[in-house]
Formats: structure tokens, C-alpha cells, sequence
């Protein structure tokens, strides 16, 4: 695990900017804190300004400049924005919506992940850039294209996606005969004789095959790795020692990221509170009070999540906001502190690096509404002198190690896929499902580590699976084999592989370690909830369950059904839990495991490494936060009063 030296950088565009303001902006860098520089993403159009005439004067001379400021650079493969020239040749190379129209040129992300010829092009710039500047002596990273999927780019209906699904199946399955079984293809004479006979499953009548759609989304995954995977070989061989890195997103589920990160060194992300509270979060209430601060767990979630995806188990923060961003429905300034907040806490997560996007603001094109650590003119924004407070007082701070949690939550993207397919209740999304079990656990003062199923499970004391459908029989061994407590989520083993009802019925494999049957599933639409034991409710979903031999009904509901139960150390929820039953449940898990819980309340949150504790205060009002630390613990930064986007860090006496 890694051993923190914080360390920041920032998003900077030389070619925005006159190149006699290179230098100065360099050097105020570095009087900021600032030690790394993401450069070139978006700059195809500038080098290579038609097919072979390239123009490298200016990029050699802004790596020059900020090396020789001291700064490294973070170089990017400029894949994300295919110059107009290139899509003029290949026309094709767009990726096509749902409805069949093909999305034009002339903003970002204009390319189609299964095309061939692009991807010729992609490996093309990547080898002519990896070549010039792969042993730079500046230049120690490199990231690959920018943020995968971003503006839905993921999933496209064309014809060489369709062409790459057909060879795809074709390799999966080997015959017709065994893809007809495996969707079920007898429903509705929806039978191939040959592969060439699949379609892409839009534009249909009514719904297509779940079974259909699951596998498309899966080689939709298998086209994003690929993509990534011809970048990252080129760069392991042109610029050895460095390391690779690309920008995921948050609250980006349309590829498995845990399969895209198996070639990189680090999985980088970029953390924007406030545009995903805005755009991903339905509470109106919800997102009054944490208008400023962004939702008190989505960045930790994604800190946990993406901190164990590499096999270094590597996490930077690529991209921090840095005010209010454009791009969300309504766009709020942060409280005063949270970038500094949001920096911490991604320390305290595991992040070697928070880099913010970006340097200075830009005037022209799509974002000018997009704050920065400078403004438009250049003088500092709150941003930049929370940046700066940031690396001074971190300067200050032992460095600590991030260690394996002792709890576990497991998360899995096709199971996020296939709830998205076939939802059965029109508000299952089974991210939120998983957002809800993770803020649970945070608020009762868990360190978490977010897993995959090929994760080693060895050493944690729970393991926390909120929605998990498919499993296979291999995590099941590895499950029981971990001596953990388990807690499953609703609809766990509920479906196959290829996207069918168990034999045995739900939970289907997983009733090796619980014996039971979910004999009947119901949705519930808002406002109708199934009360649980006075303790708290299902809403949206709840299930019959019959216990089988050994295992005990822990708690019942409304109707007389299971509600929660319990088999030596695994245990079902028969439904989608509020938060109170939700907490209970935790708890009395938690208990039972020997962990310590530590009750944060609504909005504040810890995070423990060693004995340093990290304290945040997402909430809109100061907060006294005396019950999280100990009389002898030493407060390092901040007071127990805690302000409105305040943070305390302390060392701990005992851990
Ligand atoms: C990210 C993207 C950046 C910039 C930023 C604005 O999604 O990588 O290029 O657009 O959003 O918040």
C-alpha cells in the first residue's frame, strides 16, 4: 500500500496562452505547491495540423519551460480530440447514438471505440508522441486519453461495433446453438442460425433481450480495454519507467474500470463534488444542505474505489474542483474551505497526487463558466490560495501509510449493468443501492476498501456486498474461504451469467453459505414503504425469502416475511433498507465482527491512517466534533469546534 508524501499538480494548456506568459505561470506554480503538470490532452489539432505535418515547437518548448521551473510533466496521448482532418477521412470513425444518428465532429470524444481505422490513428499518435517525449527527463507520467466514456461515448450502435460484437460472440459462444441457449433465444423466435444474423439491441419494438443487451455491454467494456490496452503497450515500451495513468470519472459505471486499470500504474480520477451532487443526486432537500459541499461520501467512495483498482493499487485525483464548475444543471460556488477539504480528504484516502483542473480560467470556448486556481486575467482565485494553505500544511504532517481496511465493500459494474437493463422497479439503480450501504458504514466511522470480485478477500473482517447478481463459483469459495462476516444486499445471485434465473432460485450459488429461497420479488413504487420490526422499512423492493436449514430470520416484516437473515456468518436483507434499518443492521454487524464504531453523525466523517485522523465537515453549519477524538489524542490541524468546511487532523494516542 502506498506511503504518502502528498504531492499536487494542476491541468495547464500552454497552447491557450501566449507563450511569453509560460514562464511566470510556471514559476507561480511551483510558490503554490505545486510539483506535477498534466499537459497536451486536447492538443492533436495543434501538432499535427494535417495527416504527417507536425508542428512540435511549441509543445518541446512548454515541456522545457516548466521542467526547467522545476515542475514535472504529466504528458497525455491527445486521442480524445481526433483533429478535423482525421474524421474528414474517416467519416465513420463517430460513434452512433441509440436511435442510429452518428454524433458529429466539433466538440470532444468523436470517436468510436470498436472502429479500426481509429484505432490504427490512436496507436499511430500515441507511437509518434511516445517517441518524442517518452524518455524526457521531465516528462515521469503519462496519461492515456482523457476520461473514457465521458459525455456517454461508451456504448455506440455502428456498424464496426456491430461487426466487433459479432466476432466477439462468435469467440465467446463458438456455435449459434449455445448464444441461443445462453439468451434463451426461443422467447419470442428470437433464434440466430449464424452470427452474422445479430443485430445491436436498439431500435427494436419493445425491449430487447436482457440477455442480449448484458453481453453488448460487456464487449462495449472489452472495446474501452482494448482501446486503452494498444496506448499503454506502446508507452511501456517507448517510455519506459513511467507511469501510466488514466482520468476515470465519478459516478461512471458504462465500462468495468477494474479491467481498464489491470494495465496502468495508477488509477487517476476527477473529483467534482458539486457538479455530481447536482447532476447525479434526485433529494431536493438533500441537495439544498450540501449545496456547497457535495454529497459527505461520493468522493471518498471513489478515493476507495479507485485506490484499489491498479495491481500497484495506485490513486491520484487527476482533475479537483477548484470552484464552480459548467457543466452540471445549476452550477454553486463552494463554501470557502472545500477545496482545501476536498484535498485532505483525498490524502487521508490514499491519493499521491490532487491535481486541479485548472490552471487558469479560459475566456473563450465551452468553458469559460469553469473556475479555476486563477482567473481569466490571471490573479489567484480562492482556489489557488486553498491550494496553497493545502501543500503548506501537509508539508507539515508525518507521512502515513494507507493500510488494508478491515472492511470490505464489494462492487461489481455488471451487476450495476444488469439492474439497468431489467430494473423491475423504475427507481432500482442499484449504484444508489451501493452509495447508500458505503455511506452506512462511513457514518459509523468505518475505513472501507472498495473490492472487485477478484479481489484477495483475506484479512477483512466483513465484507459488505450490496448488489452483487452474478456470481460464480469461485467467489463463492473465496467468500467462504475468507473467515469474513458477509452481508448481502437484495437480488444478490439473483441472476446467471448470461442473465437467467438461477435453477436453484435466487440466491442462487451464494446458498452455499446461506441456505434460503427468494420465492417472490415485489417493487413498490415512492411513497409506500413495508415497515420492518419498528426498527425501520423497506421501500422500492422487497422479497419473500424461505430460510433454509440453519439459517434464522433476525428480523421480519410487514407482511410476516423475512426481512433479514442470517446463516453462521453470511446474512441476506430481503430488501432495499432505509437508513435506520440500514445503520441497525451495520451496527449490530460491525459488533459482532469486534470493530470499533465510531458515530460520525449526518455530516461530519473520519478517516484514519495509523493513528493520524482526518475530520471533515461537509455540513452547512460549524460542528462540534469532540466525540470523534479523544482526550489525549494531539490535535495537528484545526479546533474541535469544527467550521463550515473545516477540517481537524490529529494523532491519535491509541488507535
Ligand atoms: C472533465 C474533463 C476536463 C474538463 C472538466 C470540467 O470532465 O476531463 O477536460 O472538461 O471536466 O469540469
Amino acid at each position: 500500500m502506498t506511503n504518502i508524501s502528498p504531492t499536487f499538480g494542476v491541468c495547464y494548456y500552454p497552447e491557450h496562452w501566449p507563450r511569453d506568459m509560460w514562464e511566470e505561470d510556471a514559476v507561480r506554480m511551483v510558490e503554490c505547491g505545486i510539483q506535477y503538470v498534466r499537459i497536451a490532452e486536447f492538443a492533436w489539432s495543434r501538432i499535427e495540423i494535417k495527416r504527417d505535418q507536425f508542428d512540435w515547437e511549441w509543445l518541446d518548448n512548454a515541456i522545457s519551460v516548466l521542467g526547467a521551473a522545476g515542475l514535472k510533466v504529466v504528458m497525455c496521448t491527445p486521442t480524445a480530440t481526433p483533429p478535423k482532418w482525421l474524421v474528414d477521412e474517416m467519416p465513420d470513425m463517430v460513434a452512433v447514438d441509440e436511435n442510429g444518428k452518428p454524433r458529429k465532429w466539433g466538440s470532444r470524444r468523436h470517436y468510436d471505440f470498436s472502429h479500426i481505422g481509429y484505432r490504427k490513428e490512436s496507436a499511430r499518435i500515441t507511437e509518434i508522441f511516445a517517441k518524442r517525449y517518452g524518455e524526457n527527463p521531465h516528462v515521469v507520467a503519462w496519461q492515456t486519453d482523457n476520461e473514457y466514456g465521458c459525455h456517454a461515448t461508451i456504448v455506440s450502435y455502428s456498424n464496426a461495433a456491430k461487426e466487433g460484437f459479432r466476432d466477439w460472440l462468435a469467440q465467446k459462444y463458438q456455435s449459434p446453438d449455445a448464444l441461443n441457449r445462453a439468451w434463451g433465444n426461443v422467447f419470442w423466435s428470437m433464434e440466430v442460425q449464424d452470427f452474422s444474423e445479430v443485430e445491436l439491441p436498439n431500435l427494436t419494438v419493445t425491449e430487447p433481450n436482457p440477455s442480449h443487451i448484458l453481453d453488448f455491454r460487456r464487449y462495449t467494456s472489452d472495446q474501452v480495454v482494448e482501446f486503452n490496452r494498444i496506448q499503454t503497450q506502446i508507452l511501456r515500451k517507448l517510455a519506459p519507467g513511467r507511469d501510466l495513468i488514466h482520468n476515470f470519472m465519478g459516478h461512471f459505471l458504462e465500462f468495468d474500470h477494474y479491467d481498464v486499470a489491470q494495465d496502468l500504474d495508477v488509477a487517476g480520477w476527477d473529483s467534482y463534488p458539486l457538479g455530481n451532487l447536482e447532476r447525479h443526486f434526485d433529494d431536493a432537500n438533500w441537495k439544498a444542505w450540501y449545496l456547497r459541499a457535495g454529497d459527505p461520501d461520493m468522493q471518498a467512495f471513489h478515493h476507495d474505489l479507485y485506490r484499489g483498482c491498479t495491481p500497484e493499487k495506485r490513486m491520484w485525483v487527476m482533475e479537483q474542483q477548484p470552484g464552480p464548475v459548467n457543466w452540471a444543471p445549476w452550477n454553486p460556488d463552494p463554501h470557502p474551505g472545500m477545496v482545501r477539504l476536498w484535498s485532505h480528504e483525498a490524502f487521508a484516502h490514499g491519493a499521491e497526487v490532487v491535481s486541479y483542473f485548472r490552471w487558469r480560467q479560459a475566456p473563450f470556448a465551452q468553458e469559460q463558466f469553469h473556475a479555476a486556481l486563477n482567473r481569466p486575467d490571471g490573479s489567484p482565485d480562492r482556489g489557488y490560495e486553498e491550494a496553497e494553505q493545502v501543500s503548506n500544511e501537509l508539508a507539515a504532517l508525518p507521512n502515513t501509510k494507507t493500510e488494508k481496511a478491515k472492511v470490505a465493500l464489494l462492487f461489481d459494474y455488471a451487476s450495476i449493468w444488469a439492474t439497468e437493463i431489467q430494473r423491475q422497479g423504475a427507481d432500482y439503480d442499484g449504484f444508489i443501492l451501493v452509495r447508500e450501504f458505503y455511506a452506512a458504514l462511513r457514518k459509523l466511522g468505518q475505513n472501507i476498501d472498495v473490492i472487485s470480485t477478484r479481489s484477495d478477500l483475506t484479512g477483512y473482517e466483513l465484507i459488505v456486498v450490496p448488489h452483487l447478481l452474478m456470481v460464480d463459483q469461485a467467489l463463492v469459495d473465496k467468500l467462504e474461504k475468507s473467515g469474513a462476516r458477509v452481508v448481502l444486499g437484495p437480488r444478490s445471485g439473483s441472476r446467471t451469467r448470461s442473465h437467467q434465473i438461477p435453477d436453484a432460485l435466487a440466491p442462487g450459488l451464494l446458498q452455499q453459505l446461506i441456505p434460503m429461497r427468494v420465492l417472490r420479488v415485489e417493487s413498490i413504487r415512492p411513497g409506500i414503504v413495508i415497515p420492518v420490526e419498528g426498527i425501520g422499512s423497506f421501500s422500492k423492493w422487497a422479497e419473500q425469502v424461505e430460510p433454509g436449514d440453519g439459517t434464522d430470520v433476525l428480523l421480519t416484516g410487514g407482511e410476516g416475511y423475512p426481512a433479514w437473515v442470517r446463516n453462521k456468518s453470511c446474512s441476506y436483507i430481503a430488501g432495499w433498507p432505509d437508513q435506520n434499518l440500514l445503520s441497525q443492521i451495520m451496527k449490530e454487524t460491525l459488533q459482532n465482527c469486534g470493530l470499533t464504531i465510531v458515530e460520525t453523525g449526518e455530516d461530519l466523517r473520519i478517516r484514519d491512517r495509523g493513528q493520524i485522523r482526518t475530520i471533515v465537515n461537509y455540513g452547512p453549519k460549524p460542528q462540534d466534533a469532540s466525540g470523534l477524538i479523544d482526550r489525549n489524542d494531539e490535535i495537528l490541524i484545526g479546533t474541535t469546534m469544527i467550521n463550515v468546511g473545516g477540517v481537524i487532523i490529529l494523532h491519535r494516542a491509541v488507535r
